[in-house]
C-alpha cells in the first residue's frame, strides 16, 4: 500500500489535503492525472447507466437540503456510530472496530489526598470525601492491558503517564496504588495500540452540521449531505411527471457526500468528504427481492468491464443483524485491497421505507399510479451504491504491478513499474513519441499524429529522454499505447506485416509507425489513417 500511495503522490494521483498545512484528516485532492482516473471511471458508469439504458435517468441534486429531509430519512436520529475515546491519548475509535485484546488487566485507584494535590486542576474530576477518611479526596482510577508475557512495569509506564498528563504531582505518582490486576481475553474495553483504558461507547452522529444564512441557531441548523440518494427520493414525483416513465425505472446520480467519520484511515478509503455513484431504481411491490439479484449481476459485470476481475470481488449477504434499519435485504461487494476484504458498493432492496417516509413527513403524495392496475402504490427501491474514491483506489491497486524486465533497449535488467489500468480508465490513452527530436521529419508527422488524435482523447507529446525512458514513464501512470513515428515511417516499412487492425503492411509502406502496448510490451505496425478507430474502439 505504502507503494501506490508514494506513487499516486509522485505522479499527480493523489495529494493529501491541504498539505502544506499540515494537511486535514480525511480529505485528499485528485490531482492531474487522479481527476482524469476519476472522471473516466464516474464517465462510464454514467454511460452504462444513463446511455446505454432506457429505462434510468439522470439527476443532479443539491448537496445541501431542507434540514427536514434528514429528519424523515431516519439520519437525524440514527447516522450515528458507538464512539470510544482512549483516556490516555483522547483520539477516538469506532467501538465497533476496536480489536478484541487478551493479555493481564492492570486496575490503578488513582486516589490522591488534598494535599498532595496541589498542582492538580480539580474542577476536571470529581472531589469527594471518603468515607473514613480525613479531608478530600480526588478519585481518576484507570486501568491498562500488558499484553501476555509483559510484566506491570509495561502498564504502569502508561498509568504514570496518564496521571502525569493530568497534572498530578510525580511524588504523588510514585504512590501510586495497584488495585487489582486479572487475566483478561478477548476484551475491547482497552486500546490496542497503547493498551489504555478505553471510555464507554457514546453515540455520535456521523453527520457534518452547518448553518444557513447568517443567524446561527436550531432553527438554521441543516447537514452537508452523507449519501446522495435522499434527494432522488424527495425528488421522485418531480422526475416521474417529466419524463413519464412506467415502472420499474430507475433515477442515477453521482456526487458529494460528507461523514464526520471518527476514523478516516487506509488513504483514500474511509474519507470524511467522498463521492458515491448511487442509483434508486424503483420497481413494482413485492418485484424488489428479484431486482436486487438482477443489479447484484450487472454490478458485478461493471467492475469486470472497469478491470476488476470477478475473482476479486467477494460477494457478502449482510446478516440480518448487520443490516441498515431500512433494508429488506442487502448484498455488499467487496474488494480484496492490501489493507484487507473491505466494502466497495452496498447494493439494498429498501423497500417503500424512504418514499414513505417522505410522503408522511411532507404530506405531498409519492404514491405511483399504474395505468394497467388503476391502482395507487408506493413503489419499492432497490439501490446500487458506489463510491468513486474507493473504486478508484481498488483500480489504482489492481493496476499496481512491478516487474523485472530486460529493458528494451539495452538489454540490461530492470524493475518496470506498471499500472495496468483498462484503457478506458487510463488517465492517458497514448503517448506520441517522435523517435529522435532533432530529426524534423520524424517531429513533423508526430506533431501532425499528435494534432489529428488530440481531439478525440486524452493523448500526450513528449520528445525527450530516449525512447526506453518514455516508455517507462508511460507504464508508470498506465498508458496503454505507445505511438512511434521512426525511420519506418520515413523510409518505408522493413519488412510486410499484418497491421494492429488486421490489415496488410506491405514491405516498403510508408504511413505506418509503431504501436507499442503497455502490458505485452509487444510493438507491431499500424497505418496512421487506421489509429483513430483503433484507439477510440478501445477506450468505449
Ligand atoms: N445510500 C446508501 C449508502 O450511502 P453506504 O453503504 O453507507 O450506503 C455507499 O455507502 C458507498 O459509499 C459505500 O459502499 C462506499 O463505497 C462509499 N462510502 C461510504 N462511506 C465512505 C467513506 N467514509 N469514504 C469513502 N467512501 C465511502
Amino acid at each position: 500500500m505504502e507503494k501506490i500511495v508514494a506513487l499516486c503522490k509522485r505522479r499527480g494521483f493523489i495529494f493529501q489535503s491541504s498539505e502544506i498545512y499540515g494537511g486535514l484528516n480525511g480529505a485528499w485532492d485528485y490531482g492531474p492525472l487522479g481527476v482524469e482516473l476519476k472522471r473516466n471511471l464516474k464517465d462510464y458508469w454514467w454511460k452504462c447507466m444513463t446511455q446505454l439504458r432506457d429505462d434510468i435517468v439522470g439527476f443532479d441534486g443539491s448537496i445541501l437540503m431542507n434540514a427536514a429531509v434528514w429528519k424523515a430519512s431516519g439520519h437525524v436520529d440514527t447516522f450515528s456510530d458507538p464512539l470510544v475515546e482512549c483516556m490516555l491519548t483522547k483520539k477516538r475509535y469506532r467501538a465497533d472496530q476496536i480489536e478484541p485484546q487478551s493479555g493481564t488487566a492492570y486496575y490503578y485507584s488513582g486516589v490522591f489526598t488534598k494535599t498532595k494535590i496541589s498542582r492538580y486542576d480539580n474542577t476536571t474530576y470529581t472531589k469527594h470525601s471518603k468515607p473514613g477518611s480525613e479531608g478530600f479526596f480526588i478519585e481518576l482510577p484507570f486501568a491498562v492491558l500488558a499484553p501476555k508475557g509483559k510484566p506491570e512495569a509495561s502498564a504502569q509506564k502508561i498509568a504514570r503517564q496518564f496521571y502525569a498528563d493530568r497534572g498530578i504531582a510525580e511524588a504523588d505518582i510514585n504512590d501510586l496504588d495497584l488495585e487489582k490486576s486479572e487475566p483478561v481475553e478477548n476484551s475491547t474495553k482497552f486500546n490496542p495500540e497503547n493498551g489504555a483504558q478505553l471510555s464507554e461507547p457514546r453515540v455520535f452522529n456521523l453527520m457534518l452540521k452547518t448553518y444557513i444564512g447568517p443567524v446561527q441557531d436550531e432553527s438554521s441548523v441543516t447537514y452537508l449531505r452523507p449519501e446522495t440518494a435522499q434527494a432522488m427520493f424527495v425528488q421522485f414525483k418531480n422526475v416521474l411527471d417529466v419524463t413519464q416513465k412506467k415502472l420499474p425505472f430507475g433515477i442515477a446520480q453521482i456526487g458529494k457526500a460528507f461523514r464526520n467519520e471518527i476514523n478516516p484511515r487506509n488513504f483514500t478509503f474511509r474519507s470524511r468528504e467522498f463521492e458515491q455513484m448511487e442509483l434508486e431504481f424503483f420497481v413494482k411491490p413485492g418485484t424488489g427481492p428479484e431486482w436486487l439479484n438482477k443489479w447484484l449481476e450487472e454490478r458485478l459485470a461493471w467492475y469486470e468491464a472497469i478491470g476488476i476481475p470477478r475473482a476479486k470481488i467477494h460477494v457478502l449477504t449482510v446478516p440480518d443483524k448487520d443490516r441498515a434499519f431500512y433494508s429488506q435485504g442487502t448484498y455488499d461487494l467487496e474488494y480484496e485491497f492490501p489493507f484487507g476484504i473491505q466494502e466497495l458498493e452496498g447494493i439494498a432492496h429498501r423497500g417503500n421505507y424512504d418514499l414513505k417516509q417522505h410522503q408522511e413527513a411532507s404530506g405531498k403524495p409519492l404514491e405511483y399510479f399504474d395505468e394497467e392496475s388503476k391502482t395507487k402504490y408506493l413503489a419499492e427501491v432497490v439501490e446500487p451504491s458506489a463510491g468513486v474514491d474507493r473504486t478508484v483506489l481498488a483500480v489504482l491497486c489492481e493496476g499496481y504491478a512491478e516487474e523485472t524486465i530486460k529493458d528494451e533497449e539495452s538489454g540490461k535488467e530492470e524493475t518496470r513499474v506498471v499500472l495496468r489500468f483498462s484503457p478506458r480508465l487510463a488517465p492517458i490513452k497514448a503517448g506520441i513519441f517522435p523517435l529522435l527530436k532533432n530529426k524534423p521529419e520524424l517531429v513533423a508527422i508526430a506533431q501532425s499524429v499528435y494534432k489529428t488524435l488530440q481531439p478525440l482523447l486524452k493523448v500526450v507529446y513528449a520528445d525527450t529522454a530516449a525512447i526506453g525512458r518514455r516508455y517507462r514513464r508511460m507504464d508508470e501512470i498506465g498508458t496503454p499505447f505507445g505511438i512511434t513515428i521512426d525511420f519506418e515511417t520515413l523510409e518505408g516499412a522493413k519488412e510486410a506485416s499484418t497491421s494492429a487492425v488486421g490489415t496488410p503492411i506491405a514491405a516498403g509502406q510508408k504511413d505506418t509507425v509503431t504501436l507499442r502496448h503497455r502490458d505485452s510490451m509487444k510493438q507491431e505496425r499500424i497505418v496512421i489513417a487506421d489509429l483513430p478507430g483503433y484507439l477510440l474502439a478501445k477506450i468505449a
